[in-house]
């Protein structure tokens, strides 16, 4: 009888694991990343069991932090996942990443006639009114925004 063989996935000594991100939403959250012609060492794994019966996604990115406004674009499409950092091989850090009530200059107001869309020097603002789906509310505006039309921006 064949057993099957363990295949390893190689740890990273220093970077980013993003762990417990809504499955299938690991692509999106790359997208916000921004990884073009980067030659860390990238794991991504999709719709894994979680230890809660639910799948996940995770994404191990070897020699790269994350900036402040790269995890509240993460927190948009995939609110609950976990950001570990690693040094020398160790979790040094572990924070779970949280949706803000106010998202300011991440995303484009899906009308048109918003003045954010105008040559007017004014800056996004929305108003998050529900997390799960996330729905946002334009200050300008008062466009509703789904997660469609959030995640289609990434
Ligand atoms: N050196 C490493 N290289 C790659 N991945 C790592 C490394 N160290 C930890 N991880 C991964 O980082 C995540 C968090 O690791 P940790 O040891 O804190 O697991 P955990 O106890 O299951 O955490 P949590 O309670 O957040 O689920 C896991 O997905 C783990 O596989
Ligand atoms: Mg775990
Ligand atoms: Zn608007």
């Amino acid at each position: 009888m064949k057993q099957p063989k363990e295949l390893k996935v190689k740890p990273i000594k220093n970077g980013t694991v993003i762990d417990h991100i809504t499955a299938n939403k690991s692509l999106n959250v790359l997208k916000i990343l921004n990884l073009p012609n980067s030659e860390s060492n990238l794991t991504i794994a999709m719709n894994v069991q979680s230890s809660n019966l639910d799948r996940k996604d995770i994404l191990k990115i070897e020699n790269r932090e994350l900036a402040p406004n790269e995890v509240d674009q993460i927190a948009l499409i995939s609110p609950n996942s976990t950001i570990n950092i690693i040094r020398d091989y160790e979790v040094v850090d572990k924070a779970k990443i949280g949706l803000l009530n106010e998202i300011n200059g991440l995303l484009k107001c899906s009308n048109p006639n918003c003045i954010t869309n105008t040559n007017e020097p004014v800056e996004n603002k929305f108003y998050v009114i529900n997390k799960e789906p996330v729905t946002l509310r334009c200050h300008y505006c008062e466009r509703l925004m789904e997660e469609h039309e959030i995640e289609s921006q990434f």
